[in-house]
């Protein structure tokens, strides 16, 4: 059992292997927090955490009780405006424009299993793994509004998902300006906040800070999740590492404008809101309506950072991610994008498709540019026709030309944008979103469809089913590339504008939904100018995501790192590019670049048929070394080891491990190499100490509690090329690890 409440004192406990949420009804009605962190013991009262001592110069609740005072007191989910002045979890405004409201808890029901949101991606439990799930009801009589807590247990990967619904019962509407999936108010403020950031090209590296006084906050206004911050944060506490030490684990399952925010009070407590963006938001909820949150995924460890990443990574796999290919091997591909561009016909295409088929790559994947007239970024986004010039004979002979060639195909898709030259915009210029008698702004050249229109989203169903039924599609690359502006919908009254970003999140996941529901063997990768949209609204649908535009494998050695500590290596699309590198100028190795590219789905994103033939026999080579272990990387547990994120910068190790510890890869970067430098010893993780391994095939054999805690002497015994790739500039030394039978 996972739920464990004491009716007398009103005291919830959610229980995971290893960790406790604890919570009570307090006086009034009002939910109060106890406690969330390592497993203690179920008891039927904790009252000692629930603080009651006057605070001087602090509101009352009422003249009774002077030292129920909100503002001291941890809450489940605060309102705003009575005597609590941190920020709340949400915020109703009413039609005589009060915005206060008096929830009380009003009953709770358990059930087994976990429901799937309608209309939002959301976590399951389709294969009866134990998840539980907790509903709280409170109501505020004035407004008749009642709101439920939901919170869904799932013991094994220590995961707790939290989500929050209004409904109205009233007979006015209201207006939800804030509605946030989780609140979580921890008793002190000794952690780090720990946020994966960046830019275009340099997505989610990792950042850690101590919190200090006030309010620190995460967020997104541009209606993607964005490369800017990224969903996922952890509150860690400031002796965490990788392998010991209490971290949080918190990410929201949306892919549109978010707020993760940590308060520090005066007494020193931290209030973590989780949630769609308050800023520039409302709901307008009419009497009879609801209003489901997105959900909150929480996680916590006493046992750092690195077992947080694996308990997520299998969380995700068994409880979010499209189950069809949760554990699915993914294809080897090489994408067309870096080798042509725009510019390509059918032969150029087909040429490169042959020569994938010669070196063992699974698919072809057709980027931008097969549509409409679309020679560069200024046209034909809307239209998903054939560009007759490129393609003479159409997408679907093409298709059965590269399926000939025993490939699969895969196509590029930008749905959710329009250019002012195409069809679409010329017969449907309100699709268009953009405040009316005001400029429009584009991005790339391009502008945003208007995804809350139901019209929309059943005309790119129809537009991109039809492509997808004359190429029998294999992958979808779903494209986005510009952050959304004048966020106004033409067909929304004046009472909804505040909705619009929201509903568009909506529309982009009906289209998801209806697409995969009717293809469900079409592997979705969600891109947003690379990394842009990297979340788990996204890995619901798509469980891969092309990490970065940025394919230089020594950048990439960070954004896949920071990327690594909220998202399996199986999500993360990586591929080999050409050099000097498109967005650094820098020339790395082939084997560095696909050492690099392993630890993702793989890929080749050059053009292979202009490579020299020894460089063509290398990535055969690859290839095939890629098929041989393609679990392992994709879906291994991963060990994070030497991190560019901490001390010099200048190495970073990682491996994977498969789940009887009988085989594993690690890896070892360093980025400049240095004159006369110390010795280096790698050390390893996660192998079985009493198990003795070859490394590369080698006659030595080593028990894993040696390579784990005295680690390996490296020297040139490696292999004959290794002594020079050690000492050299963005080298990397690989490390095939077998148990001996
Ligand atoms: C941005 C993507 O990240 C690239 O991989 C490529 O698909 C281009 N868009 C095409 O326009």
């Amino acid at each position: 059992m996972a739920i464990h409440i004491d009716e007398t004192n009103q005291v919830f406990h959610l229980q995971t292997d290893h960790t406790s949420y604890v919570f009570q009804v307090l006086a009034h009605g009002v939910l109060g927090q106890l406690y969330y962190g390592k497993q203690i013991h179920v008891r039927p009262s904790y009252a000692n955490l629930a603080r009651r001592e006057l605070k001087n110069s602090m509101p009352a609740y009422d003249l009774t009780e002077p030292d129920f005072q909100l503002d001291a007191i941890k809450q489940e989910y605060a309102a705003t405006g009575t005597g609590d002045f941190r920020r709340p979890a949400y915020q109703v405004t009413q039609a005589d424009g009060s915005r206060l409201t008096d929830f009380r808890y009003d009953h709770y029901e358990v059930v087994q299993g976990k429901q799937r949101l309608t209309g939002l991606p959301s976590t399951f439990d389709d294969t009866d793994d134990g998840a539980e799930t907790l509903i709280v009801h409170l109501t505020d009589d004035l407004t008749q509004l009642d709101l439920e807590l939901n919170y869904t247990v799932f013991p094994h990967q220590d995961v707790i998902v939290r989500s929050a619904n209004f409904k109205n019962h009233g007979v006015t509407s209201v207006t939800l300006n804030a509605a946030l999936s989780a609140q979580v108010d921890l008793p002190d403020d000794r952690y780090d906040l720990v946020q994966f950031s960046g830019s275009w090209s340099r997505e989610r590296h990792m950042i850690r800070t101590p919190l200090r006084s006030g309010i620190q906050l995460i967020d997104s206004v541009r209606g993607s999740s964005s490369p800017q911050q990224n969903p996922f944060m952890m509150l860690a506490r400031p002796d965490t590492t990788e392998d010991a030490g209490g971290v949080f684990g918190f990410n929201l399952v949306y892919s549109g404008n978010f707020l993760d925010q940590v308060e520090v009070d005066q007494y020193a407590t931290s209030r973590v809101l989780v949630g769609i963006n308050p800023a520039d938001f409302g709901w307008h909820l009419r009497p009879g309506a609801t209003f489901q949150t997105p959900e909150c995924v929480l996680s916590y460890t006493t046992d750092g950072f690195n077992q947080l990443s694996q308990q997520l990574a299998d969380f995700y796999a068994q409880h979010l991610v499209n189950a069809n290919f949760a554990k699915r091997e993914r294809p080897i591909l090489v994408n067309n994008w870096e080798a042509t561009y725009f510019d390509f016909d059918d032969q150029k295409l087909l040429g490169i498709a042959k020569k994938a088929k010669d070196l063992g790559i699974e698919m072809f994947v057709l980027d931008d540019g097969w549509f409409g007239h679309r020679d560069d970024d200024h046209t034909s986004l809307g239209d998903w026709v054939t560009d007759p010039h490129k393609l003479p004979k159409g997408i679907g002979h093409f298709a059965d030309q590269v399926h000939d060639l025993g490939l699969q195909f895969g196509l590029w898709f930008e749905p959710e944008m329009l250019s002012l030259d195409s069809q679409m915009y010329r017969t449907h210029p309100e699709w268009l979103l953009h405040t009316p008698q005001r400029r429009a702004t584009p991005g790339r050249n391009q502008f945003v469809l208007d995804f809350s229109r139901q019209i929309v989203v059943d005309n790119l169903f129809e537009q991109m089913s039809k492509v997808i039924d004359e190429t029998h599609l294999d992958y979808i690359k779903w494209d986005m590339n510009r952050y959304m502006t004048e966020v106004f919908s033409t067909g929304l009254p004046v009472d909804q504008q505040l909705e619009v970003s929201h509903r568009y999140i909506l529309g982009v996941y009906q289209l998801y939904e209806r697409l995969t529901s009717r293809y469900p063997d079409v592997l979705f990768e969600s891109c947003a100018s690379g990394g842009g949209r990297f979340d788990l609204g996204m890995m619901y649908y798509a469980p891969q995501a092309w990490t970065s535009d940025d394919t230089d494998a020594i950048e990439r050695l960070k954004i896949q790192l920071g990327t690594s500590y909220g998202y399996p290596q199986s999500m993360m699309g990586a591929h080999v590019s050409a050099v000097p590198n498109e967005q650094t100028g820098r020339i790395t190795s082939l084997a560095t670049r696909a050492n690099v590219a392993y630890f993702g789905a793989f890929g080749y994103e050059l053009d292979i048929t202009k490579m020299p033939e020894e460089e063509a026999e290398i990535v055969k080579e690859q290839v095939a070394f890629y098929k041989q272990h393609r679990s392992l990387y994709q879906f291994g547990k991963l060990y994070r080891i030497d991190s560019l994120f901490e001390g010099d910068g200048n190495v970073m190790s990682w491996m994977v491990v498969d789940d009887k510890q009988d085989h594993a890869i690690a890896c070892r970067y360093q980025l400049l190499s240095r004159p006369n430098a110390p010795y280096l010893r790698q050390y390893f993780k996660g192998l079985d100490p009493d198990k003795q391994y070859r490394i590369n095939g080698g006659d030595a054999t080593y028990y894993g509690d040696e390579l784990m805690n005295a680690g390996l002497f490296l020297t040139k015994v490696f292999d004959e090329t290794a002594a020079v790739k050690q000492l050299a500039d963005f080298s990397s030394q690989r490390f095939v690890i077998d148990a001996v039978e």
